[in-house]
């Protein structure tokens, strides 16, 4: 059997030192059998060289194989005429061109990580943002309009398809988990602004029919002003958290500022037939090149792919390479064994990598 190809954009940044230190993580806990890691261009920088954020090479290897793999995209001072910035393109033409509708963004407090919230310990911070990623308001970018420069639009778009979808899987992960840490309730939470807008009203009422489909799970709403009161107030009510675009965006953000930062937010963007796994955060190009970036959220985002891998093609191999990989994790933060400096340490990219294959491979003995 072929191994499964992953396209590899490396990006921009601290992207190429993140995205290495991933693929090195589960080439050893695979093994080049089972994953063939294929790198191409894309980003800022590849723009700024050659006009083109996404190559049609890319994005043809992108489409074709397994999986694709993510560093981080975007370059402080490469952008559009219109302002906006080039390298987030890279994403946003792929989520769109492939159709990646369900951004999974998980929020776990690991043990010997210090939550900035006063009292809560690993365990009691455990849910899913899963965030549309194909339409709301960024489905006016670069179309909305900037009138003789005295004002400036853009529309929001909220259809009955990417609603139900984005539902549908978000009930479907909950049944898929053990329940929110508070009461062990499978729960999905509608977060919107339905009270306000018509739009946001529609999300709600798609979002209710298809619960109607999943009476196992229990339908829960918060408007997104008071979800970011909760996600501090009582994060261990929260299973799985359902959001129009922009919305998933702002609150994933304070998801992870709860549980240590962006340094520890993995994102799967999954579509029907494809899917990317990068670390939620940015390129962080002022740390860029220095050894100084953790890896651990590309490391899991890694493991997210290899269970979205398992579970389509039916390889139990890729599961147990992930569990492996998730277990060396959280033995790396619970022992402190290299503690990034985004967690308080002065552990280099590479200490950290080295940190999880080492408990990697003491698993084995
Ligand atoms: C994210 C990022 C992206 C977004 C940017 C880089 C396009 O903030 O993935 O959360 O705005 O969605
Ligand atoms: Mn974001």
């Amino acid at each position: 059997m072929s191994p499964y190809r992953i396209a590899t954009i490396d990006g921009d940044g601290i992207g190429p030192e993140v995205c290495q230190s991933a693929a090195r993580i589960l080439s050893e806990a695979c093994g080049s059998a089972l994953l063939d890691f294929v790198r191409c261009d894309g980003g800022a920088a590849h723009y700024a060289r050659t006009g083109q954020v996404l190559p049609d090479d890319t994005f043809a290897l992108c489409r074709d194989s397994a999986a694709i793999l993510h560093g981080a995209a975007g370059l402080p001072g490469v952008t559009y005429p219109d302002g906006t910035e080039v390298g987030n393109d890279l994403h946003l033409q792929l989520r769109f061109r492939l159709d990646l509708y369900a951004n999974v963004r998980p929020v776990r407090l690991w043990q010997g990580v210090k939550s900035p919230l006063a009292g809560w310990q690993a365990g009691q911070i455990d849910y899913v943002i899963v965030r549309e990623n194909t339409e709301g308001l960024y489905a006016s970018r670069g179309g909305g309009i900037n009138l003789r420069g005295e004002v400036a639009t853009d529309t929001i778009v909220v259809t009955r398809k990417g609603v139900e979808r984005v539902a549908r899987f978000s009930f479907g992960l909950s049944r898929k988990r053990q329940g929110a840490p508070r009461d062990g309730k499978r729960r999905v939470t509608v977060c919107d602004k339905a009270n306000i807008l018509r739009s946001y009203a529609f999300f709600r009422a798609v979002c209710e029919e298809v619960a109607r489909e999943h009476e196992d799970v229990e339908i829960d709403y918060a408007y997104a002003d008071a979800m970011t009161v909760h996600l501090v107030k009582r994060p261990d009510f929260y299973d799985v958290i359902v959001a129009e675009n922009m919305f998933g965006d702002i609150i994933s953000d304070l998801g992870a500022a709860t549980i240590g930062g962006m340094g520890l937010s993995p994102s799967a963007e999954l579509g029907e037939h494809h899917g990317l796994f990068q670390g939620a955060h940015g390129s962080a190009p002022d740390i860029a090149g220095q050894n100084l970036a953790s890896p651990l959220a590309t490391i899991l985002s890694g493991t997210l792919m290899l269970h979205w891998l398992s579970e389509r093609h039916g390889d139990e191999r890729l599961a147990v390479a992930a569990r492996r990989i998730e277990t060396a994790v959280g033995e790396v933060l619970a022992h402190g064994d290299a503690v990034p400096r985004d967690l308080g340490g002065t552990a280099s990219c590479t200490e950290v990598t080295e940190a999880v294959l080492r408990r990697m491979a003491r698993a084995l003995d």
